[in-house]
């Protein structure tokens, strides 16, 4: 039988961080450093971090906080990786499992949500975005990192390749998953350009919406506002 998305994350939970560092020769830190630095600027009160994996994103935010007042309330499907994050000290309170499509919130209830490296395993990304507006309060944010393939043909087709074989390759075999790693690896070679995750973000009435490429287009950071 073929595994869920959540079965599939349940089951690389334990190794996650460690191979997303790896994988990515650390460059995923500098990504998420500079993405939170972004999510102080535009979060007012309270965030809802969803797609939330192991908290990583949730406790950088909570250690940068310093004296300003905001909740982050972590969400994900995979309770696995919600327990990883708890041992890792990432998740400390109010950590909800939830489908991103179904977000258990009543309107205008968040000042930003989040979701990094979330929303390309989202089977109905429009479900998600109308969640997303709904809980959203008026000129709250949508913050999103995601990774995407490049522009460029030269780098587009280096990146493939470092794609299958050192994530689909090296992360099947140290983490003993082969199918879950290949999984990630097409998600993001079969995931949408920037601009079209823009333009659906649009219709889905979100505006001012900024997108930033980074490391020659192989991340991007969109922020949209409600
Ligand atoms: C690649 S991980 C990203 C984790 C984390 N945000 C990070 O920065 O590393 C993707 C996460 O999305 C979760 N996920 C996938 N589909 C989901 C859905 N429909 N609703 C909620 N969580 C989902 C998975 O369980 C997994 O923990």
């Amino acid at each position: 039988m073929k595994k869920t998305n959540t079965e599939m994350f349940d089951s690389i939970s334990e190794r996650y961080d460690f191979l997303n560092t790896f994988l990515s020769l650390g460059i995923d830190r500098l990504w998420r450093r500079k993405y939170v630095k972004m999510l102080l600027n535009i979060i007012k009160g309270k965030t809802l971090d969803v797609c939330s994996g192991t908290g990583d994103i949730a406790s950088r935010l909570r250690k940068k906080k310093l004296n300003r007042e905001f909740d982050i309330i972590t969400s994900d499907l995979s309770v696995k990786m919600l327990t990883k994050g708890k041992t890792l000290g990432n998740i400390i309170d109010n950590a909800i499992t939830a489908d991103a499509k179904h977000l258990p919130f009543k309107n205008n209830s968040f000042s930003c949500v989040t979701i990094a490296f979330g929303i390309r395993n989202i089977y109905n990304i429009e479900n998600f975005l109308n969640e997303a507006n709904r809980v959203l309060q008026k000129e709250g944010h949508l913050a999103i990192l995601e990774l995407t393939m490049p522009n460029n043909f030269i780098m587009r087709k280096l990146y493939s390749l470092y794609l299958s074989v050192v994530v689909g390759g090296l992360g099947g075999i140290l983490s003993g998953n082969f199918p879950a790693y290949k999984y990630l690896t097409s998600t993001i070679k079969n995931f949408m350009t920037p601009k079209e995750l823009s333009q659906i973000m649009k219709k889905h009435k979100f505006r001012e919406i900024e997108t930033q490429r980074l490391s020659f287009g192989i991340a991007v950071i969109i922020i949209g506002k409600k």
